[in-house]
């Protein structure tokens, strides 16, 4: 079976920039669940945030498999928003994936199998795994030089010590070459696995904490282990299903994973997988540990999904699924039958149903507030005023738009404090759906296609289309 190497790669992918809710940082709940006012990002909106919260409980205790819930509310109530706490609080630990329901018909492989990924992406395996270390501090680091310049064999010589014992370990390319990437130095208390030769810098020894020129500002001085140098150590690796099935689909390969690339994954490669971990799992090496997969805007779903949908989530490894939507009455995909946010009543009514309220005036202030804070816009008490009631009376999401562009506007006055003059400039140069609406039905005649009859194209359509 595969060799799992994939929780280093995990952090690759967590550089964030300022997105729509980089400001999010969490649900902002006591621990009795209770939503504070204000917290991790999260303003108002709270008996959502408290029930988002119960669901959390219920996935980190790991025993209730295949429940669904539905974030349902308008346009800028703050779904994805809810979304993106739960997967905060959830911690790394769980997986969480995430997928828009579009997104499955413009992948080249077949929806189920997308949406079957998108399943054993939100599943973990927590892999236990005993390996032996040579964990000590480096004493001293000696390579010899080779007699001809470029000589592909170097060797040398490592010498490490505990508080009780000292070694001296021969070294050959390969481990100089990764003392050298790690840039391993005298004095380092390193680790080494002893079957992939992987070193580990865990610090620096408290012994050298006087070397203050070798000292880099996050420099982390730690004891110099005691007992024997060669120690047996658990390892716990997290992965998903789905990174099983992609390393072990030979026709892929485990770079189809940096390649986003996967192609479908034969269902005998999958089968093969679950009957392995569950052969881990009774040889308690394994433990499964069902995360959330949250689908948005899942009224783009069709029947034949919300079919499978169905079925997977009475699978035992099934995670907590979390949909969202902005739709009512709606046709459900690939029907001509309409019904509730365009979600089948048979699906529908396996949901808990969260709904989302709109946004206080109040609510909206804070939300701004939050949101210069994020972007690091500086403004006025009298511009926030106003932004406020631009928000009320447009979207919020229009009013956050307006922060980035007020800032520029300010900055090309060589301002340094965003005040009304900026705002009402980019509200003037930026149109809101209203008003774009407005002008849309004053010159349609002027436009391609303008084959909509006046009257025809009201507001709510419009506001539908461009949500
Ligand atoms: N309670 C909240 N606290 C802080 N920020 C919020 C809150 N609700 C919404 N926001 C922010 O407001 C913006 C709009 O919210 P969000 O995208 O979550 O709306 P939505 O309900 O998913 O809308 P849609 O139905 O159009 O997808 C986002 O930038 C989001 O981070
Ligand atoms: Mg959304």
């Amino acid at each position: 079976m595969a060799e799992l190497k994939i929780s280093e790669m995990r952090d690759l992918t967590r550089i964030e920039r300022i997105g729509a809710h980089s400001h999010i940082r969490g649900l902002g709940l006591d621990s009795a669940l209770e939503a504070r006012a204000v917290s991790e990002g999260m303003v108002g909106q709270t008996s959502a945030r408290k029930a988002a919260g119960v669901i959390v409980k219920m996935v980190q205790q790991g025993k209730i498999a295949g429940r669904a819930v539905l974030l349902a509310g308008q346009p800028g109530s703050g779904k994805t928003a809810i979304a993106m706490g739960m997967a905060k609080s959830l911690g790394q630990e769980t997986p969480f994936a995430m997928l828009a329901g579009s997104e499955l018909f413009s992948l080249e492989m077949s929806k189920t199998e997308a949406l079957m990924q998108a399943f054993r992406k939100a599943i973990g395996v927590r892999i236990k795994e005993e390996t032996e270390v040579i964990e000590g501090e480096v004493v001293e680091i000696q390579i010899d030089r080779p007699a001809v310049a470029g000589a592909a064999s170097k060797t040398g010589k490592l010498t490490l010590k505990t508080t009780e014992m000292e070694t001296v370990y021969d070294l050959g390319a390969k481990m100089i070459e990764a003392l050298g990437k790690e840039k391993v130095q005298s004095g380092d208390v390193i680790a080494i696995d002893k079957t992939s030769g992987k070193i580990t810098k865990l610090g620096r020894s408290f012994s050298r904490s006087r070397d203050y020129d070798a000292m880099g500002p996050q420099t982390k001085f730690v004891q110099c282990p005691d007992g024997e140098l060669q120690k047996r150590k658990e390892i716990v690796h997290c992965v998903t299903l789905h990174e099983i099935d992609v390393i072990n689909s030979r026709t892929q390969g485990f770079l189809a994973l940096f390649t986003g690339d996967t192609g479908e994954i034969r269902a005998e490669v999958r089968e093969q997988i679950d009957t392995k971990v569950a052969e881990w799992r009774e040889e308690g090496k394994a433990e499964i540990v069902p995360g959330v997969l949250f689908i948005d805007e899942v009224h783009m779903l069709d029947i034949e999904c919300f079919s499978f949908l169905n079925r997977a989530l009475e699978n035992d490894m099934a995670p907590i699924l979390v949909v969202a939507t902005n739709r009512g009455i709606t046709t459900i995909r690939g029907t001509n039958y309409k019904s509730p946010h365009g979600i089948p009543i048979d699906f529908l009514d396996r949901l808990l149903i969260i709904s989302t309220q709109p946004y206080t005036e109040e609510d909206i202030r804070k939300i701004l507030d939050i949101r210069c804070q994020e972007e690091d816009v500086e403004m006025s008490e009298d511009a926030k005023v106003l932004l406020t009631k631009i928000g009320v009376d447009t979207s919020l999401r229009y009013a956050i738009h307006l922060i980035t562009a007020a800032a520029l506007a300010c900055q090309k006055r060589n301002g340094k404090i965003v005040e009304m003059e900026d705002i009402s400039r980019v509200y003037e140069l930026f149109y809101d759906v209203k008003r774009s609406t407005q002008y849309l039905m004053e010159f349609q005649s002027q436009y391609m296609f303008n084959e909509v009859p006046a009257g025809e194209g009201d507001e709510d359509e419009a506001n539908a289309m461009v949500s």
